[in-house]
């Protein structure tokens, strides 16, 4: 193994909102030696997951829109960070391919359903369990996919699920979906950064 494999594997994790996954994460992979979060990212300046940056000393950045959307810069931003994997945890502005490109294999998104079901533009927070409360669903689950160009469409990597009872509200929903992505999103995350060799 050369020395540029030892170096821990830096993830950034992009978020719009309060950061629940993102805490886990960080969690989960504190103190691992192999892998860190080294970068929280946002396109929001309130978004609670700043806040958890700042108490876990995690260098943080808010997003400009023009220059997310228009410009080219925030590849050469996250390579010059030395960032290997990206990962979406809430963050609600669609990926540009620029970025995409930057990071074949290395970006991955959780959706709080069961994809191809309750997916695409619109369709997150509180109106994904509305809307499978609606289709009177029996189950719902987690989905954790790549991400490409087209909202919450690239390749699965991982699902599972759980029943939706008849007493079930979006809020008791989201609880059961949020227990699911807390179990399984930063074990997955540590799956497949094993399997990937550190940028040069
Ligand atoms: C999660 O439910 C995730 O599935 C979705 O956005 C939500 C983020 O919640 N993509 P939190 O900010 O991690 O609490």
């Amino acid at each position: 193994m050369t020395n540029e494999n030892r170096k821990p594997k830096r993830i950034a994790i992009f978020a719009s909102g309060k950061g629940s996954n993102a805490q886990k994460i960080i969690d989960y992979f504190r103190g691992s030696g192999e892998i860190e979060v080294a970068l929280i990212v946002s396109n929001k300046s309130d978004a609670g997951v700043l806040e958890i940056a700042r108490k876990e000393a995690i260098p943080s950045l808010i997003l400009d829109k023009h220059s997310f959307f228009q410009g080219d810069s925030y590849p050469d931003f996250l390579k010059e960070k030395e960032i290997d994997f990206i990962v979406l945890a809430g963050f609600l502005w669609k990926m540009p391919s620029s970025l995409i490109k930057s990071f074949p294999q290395r970006m991955v998104n959780i959706h709080p359903a069961l994809l191809p079901k309750f997916g695409g533009k619109g369709m997150y927070g509180a109106r994904v369990h509305e809307a499978v409360l609606a289709a009177k669903e029996k189950e719902s689950g987690i989905t954790i996919h790549y991400v490409d160009e087209i909202y919450d469409h690239g390749q699965i990597i991982f699902q599972t699920k759980c029943p939706v009872s008849p007493g079930d509200n979006p809020d008791s929903l989201a609880e059961k979906i949020h227990s699911l992505e807390y179990a399984w999103y930063p074990k997955t995350i540590e799956k497949l950064l094993q399997n990937i060799v550190k940028r040069s």
